[in-house]
């Protein structure tokens, strides 16, 4: 039985800086963040916005694909979640009318959490055939001002719908996973900001990458030349780029420059919204689906997801016939183009104005609502959501 992604939505904030200005402001060479990260622009979320009202947007965008019937699963993979106890997918079925009838829970694992759920969706569905199991992968990326990792912010959300006879992709069973307890990332439960030894945790990406990628082989006996192209964990589009320079000696010349197309395109959306955390692998993903114009059915995708802590994933995927009447392209690159851009100045005032660690009550900002969805305070230590 083929069993994979059935539809993808997406959703990031409406406002967004231009990380050339940050490279002025920060007394930076602008050529570092955009050549030597690879970032151009980063989504700015307002307080209002979270990985609620992110992961709800990106649910709307496919709801008229989710059957009530039939969908028995929500996860939501975050590690920027609202609550230590709560899974934030519960307020999420509520601000989009989900059944209640689906088992609903948050899963954690840095940026690894998105592909657990997945795969947890996948097995769901191999045991229940019938059913439909609802994946969100969403967070905000945030190291703080004036941090080394401030260029690698971001927040949005990817959703996914997982099925058999999935209508844009196969998921193969052949996962090849590298799980080792490793101090590269990690955040207190005091704060909202992440704490990350930075070049260690870049080389541990590509440690596991290897790891994964050589038991993958070894497994499978595939190699290079059976992949169409490879996706990575994008916490910043160099960092994929890396990763794939390890492999890339193991195919001849014309393939090595096919790879890196297709590449290319994986990483548009990254390069205008940032990390995504749990979502970044799927945002490359839905980047290179509805940016490569050369992608046929049948085609295999490699997907490797890494999260800090650290867990790392490879596995494959196979586009199946008509999966490009499943994209929405257009809509997406549209709403890219109608973000609202921010000054450094202006970024900062939100960026500050976050939902406290405290008891006291808060109000989000009016003046930056936007999208279906917004937090609109927090009263009595309880968030208050509304749709728009
Ligand atoms: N023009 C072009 N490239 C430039 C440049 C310039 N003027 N100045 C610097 N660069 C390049 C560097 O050579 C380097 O490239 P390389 O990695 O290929 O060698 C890159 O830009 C980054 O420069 P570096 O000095 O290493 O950056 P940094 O010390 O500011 O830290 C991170 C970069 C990624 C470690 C930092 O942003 C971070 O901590 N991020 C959060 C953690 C993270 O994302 N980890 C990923 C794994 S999950």
């Amino acid at each position: 039985m083929d069993i994979g992604i059935d539809q993808m939505g997406l959703y990031s904030p409406d406002f967004y800086i231009d990380l050339r200005q940050l490279a002025e402001v920060r007394g930076d060479d602008p050529d570092k963040y955009t050549i030597g990260i690879g970032q151009d622009e980063q989504a700015v979320p307002p307080s209002s916005q979270d990985v609620v009202t992110m992961g709800a947007a990106a649910v709307q965008q496919i709801q008229a694909s989710i059957d009530a019937e039939r969908l028995g699963l929500i996860v939501l993979g975050t590690e920027s979640g609202v609550d230590a106890s709560k899974a934030g997918a519960l307020f999420i079925q509520k601000l989009t009318g989900l059944p209640q009838t689906a088992r609903v829970l948050e899963i954690k694992e840095a940026c690894y959490g998105g592909t657990a759920g997945l795969m947890m969706a996948r097995d769901y569905v191999a045991a229940h055939p019938t059913k439909q199991a609802l994946v969100i992968a969403a967070d905000i990326a945030r190291y703080g001002l004036n941090t080394a990792g401030e260029v690698t912010q971001g927040a949005g959300a990817v959703a996914m719908l997982v099925s058999a006879a999935p209508r844009l992709l196969v998921i193969n069973d052949d996962s090849a996973v590298h799980a080792e307890d490793i101090g590269d990332f990690w955040r207190p439960v005091y704060t909202n900001q992440a704490l990350a030894r930075g070049k260690y945790s870049t080389e541990q990406y590509l440690r596991f990458f290897q790891l994964a990628w050589a038991a993958y082989k070894k497994a499978t006996g595939l190699g290079l030349a059976d992949f169409k192209a490879l996706t990575f964990h994008l916490p910043y589009t160099k960092m994929g780029l890396k990763a794939l320079r390890q492999v890339l000696p193991e195919a001849d010349a014309a393939k090595q420059q096919d790879l890196l197309m297709h590449f290319d395109h994986s990483i548009q959306y990254s390069r205008r919204i940032g990390n995504l955390y749990t979502g970044s692998l799927y945002l490359g993903l839905l980047s290179l689906l509805e940016n490569d114009s050369s992608l046929a059915a049948g085609d295999r995708l490699g997907l490797f997801s890494y999260g800090s802590g650290a867990v790392g994933e490879f596995f494959s995927a196979v586009l199946v016939e008509g999966f490009e009447k499943q994209l929405h392209g257009a809509a997406h690159a549209g709403a890219l183009n109608a973000r609202r851009a921010l000054s450094i100045a202006e970024y900062e005032r939100v960026f500050q104005d976050a939902v406290p660690y405290a008891k006291a009550d808060y109000q989000t900002n009016p003046d930056y609502y936007a999208g279906p969805f917004v937090l609109t305070a927090v009263t009595g230590q309880e968030r208050q959501y509304q749709a728009r």
